[in-house]
């Protein structure tokens, strides 16, 4: 029995110590928002917030978690959080939608950070949330929209 606090809520999980993250979100907790894509740590479709820090949740057993905050897109909140949001729906950010819920997890913890981003910070910040789908232009711009709202 492993306990977590997933997006301020105490769960109580029946997994082994040695499970992946991601794989109690989807499986244990149905929270399914958050994505596999490689299970490698290379593409960063499992990114979620482990104290507000971006984390790839198929690296992360949860025997490591211990009492740190999860938080999931599903339980994503805050001025980062509707700043991103208004900004992905304004410019039509995402195609098949598969890598969003990690591009946006990735984003929002830029933004906490960083209210005025450069190019080269945000390309920083992505890097290895990876887009099949080639969004990285409007992701770019959508960040630059969603800090600029932050600003306003
Ligand atoms: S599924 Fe975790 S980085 Fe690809
Ligand atoms: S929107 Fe399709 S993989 Fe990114």
């Amino acid at each position: 029995m492993v306990s977590l606090n997933i997006n301020g809520i105490r769960h109580e999980v029946q997994a082994d110590p040695g499970t992946p993250l991601l794989w109690v979100l989807r499986d244990f907790v149905q929270l399914t928002g958050t994505k596999f894509g490689c299970g490698a740590g290379l593409c960063g479709a499992c990114t979620v917030h482990l104290e507000g820090n971006p984390i790839r949740s198929c690296q992360m057993p949860i025997s490591a978690v211990g009492d740190a905050k999860i938080t999931t897109i599903e339980g994503v909140s805050g001025k980062a959080s509707d700043a991103v949001h208004a900004a992905w729906t304004d410019l039509d950010v995402p195609q098949c939608g598969y890598c969003q819920s990690g591009q946006i997890m990735s984003a929002i913890a830029l933004l906490n950070q960083n209210q005025v981003p450069s190019d080269a910070d945000i390309d920083g910040a992505m890097n290895g949330n990876v887009c099949r789908c080639a969004t990285y232009v409007r992701i770019r711009a959508a960040i630059h929209q969603a800090a600029a709202m932050m600003r306003a």
